[in-house]
């Protein structure tokens, strides 16, 4: 077991079982390029290592030269792809072999293909060290494929974890039992929390997430930072939106997916706002069982609606949300919520994972109800 920052990692590839799928995968590309002399266009940063012996692998004509681009995510507001290194070669006529170190969302694919569309190449092909069949979201095929890995976080030759990591040789995973969770379990930690507007969800988030150190994740707020930061996910999204549709479930989950990647290594997390569907809840559970894991306890904030109307009204009156002022409007997002919800009760009922407590009382009151729950089924 070896630590990377806060994280623990265990053996996952020997540099003997890497090197036969790079020399494997040179061998399928020579046997493919006839008389062809390619361009091989590595990706940097994580590609560096597999780059070099790919090559050493590769005994036939080739040029090769690499791009570095910009975080997809972006950190400017346009969305606009920087080329940190160019291409810096002329591609015109040429078939040009993209070389990636692994294909995860296939996010960044997208981006790659989009910088050859007018370059007027012969041929644009994609080759992989690894690829996660299961994280896989995009339809753009892949050529070369050298190993398909388990949906799991990995690092080493080449690939980092918060930038460490590069150097290994060999290629370590995300060590799932986490041996400094401070609650001291072993499994992680997946609560869904239900709770009609007003009911205090956000506010009860806030002292569970600290108390068994859970990532919090509010639909609400992926969703406003994918669409603030246009993201290609906030992008797709934005699109439905325009045009008055529904956001479909598949992209509500990419974008989870994403802020769970983002957390690798976290103990649990706390879902707020999702699902809110059967479908949603369906695809969660495919999603979690694709990592080994699954929803430990759904925990519904129970009040009266009387109750939760008068104090949506009120906060209404200082936070300014326009929603939150028209009582009509209120009484529709219940009944959307209860005509949703329920037929999630059933579903996680049925699986005995539905909890429920009153969330009528104090912040702490209510603290202390959810606590009892989960303290329970920790200690199970
Ligand atoms: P994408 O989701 O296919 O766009 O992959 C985005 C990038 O995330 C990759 O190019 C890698 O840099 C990084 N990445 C994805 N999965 C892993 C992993 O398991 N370990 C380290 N980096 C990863
Ligand atoms: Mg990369």
């Amino acid at each position: 077991m070896i630590r990377i920052h806060d994280k623990h990692f265990v053996p996952f590839l020997s540099a003997s079982q890497i090197d036969s799928a790079v020399a494997k995968l040179a061998q399928e590309i020579a046997d493919d390029v006839d008389e062809e002399v390619p361009i091989f266009i590595g990706v940097l940063n994580g590609s560096f290592m597999f780059v070099s012996d790919l090559m050493k692998h590769y005994h036939k004509p080739c040029e090769l030269s690499f791009i570095k681009l910009s975080s997809y995510q972006g950190t400017t507001s346009t969305g606009t792809i920087n080329e940190l290194i160019g291409l810096g070669v002329e591609v015109k006529n040429r078939t040009v072999i993209v070389i990636e170190d692994i294909v995860d969302t296939g996010n960044t694919l997208v981006v790659l293909k989009k910088l050859f569309e007018d370059k007027e190449v012969k041929a644009l092909k994609i080759a992989t060290l690894f690829f996660k069949p299961e994280a896989y979201i995009k339809d753009i095929p892949i050529d070369y494929i050298g190993m398909e890995i388990p949906n799991k976080f990995i690092v080493g030759y080449g690939l980092d974890y918060d930038e460490q990591g590069r150097n290994l040789a060999e290629v370590y995973q995300l060590a799932t039992e986490n041996t400094y969770n401070p609650i001291n379990s072993n499994t992680m930690i997946n609560i869904v929390l239900f709770g009609k507007p007003g009911a205090g969800k956000g506010t009860q988030a806030e002292f569970l997430k600290d108390q068994y150190n859970l990532v919090h994740i509010s639909t609400g707020d992926v969703f406003r930072y994918n669409l603030k930061n246009n993201t290609e996910l906030g992008q797709q999204a934005k699109a439905f939106m325009d045009r008055g549709d529904l956001v479909p479930d598949a992209l509500t989950i990419s974008m989870l997916q994403a802020e769970v990647e983002k957390n690798a290594g976290a103990t649990g997390f706390l879902f707020d706002g999702f699902p809110r569907t059967i479908a949603q809840a369906e695809a969660l559970d495919k999603f979690l069982d694709s990592k080994g894991w699954g929803v430990t306890a759904t925990i519904a904030l129970e009040a009266n609606d009387e109750i939760l109307i008068q104090r949506l009204l009120e906060r209404g009156k200082t936070s300014g949300r326009a929603d939150d002022q028209d009582e009509s409007k209120i009484r529709n997002r219940y009944d959307e919520y209860n005509e949703k919800t329920a037929p999630l009760i059933e579903y996680y009922t049925q699986k005995d994972l539905f909890y429920s407590v009153n969330g009528i009382g104090t912040i702490e009151e209510v603290t202390r109800r959810l606590s009892t729950i989960i303290d329970d089924f920790i200690d199970k």
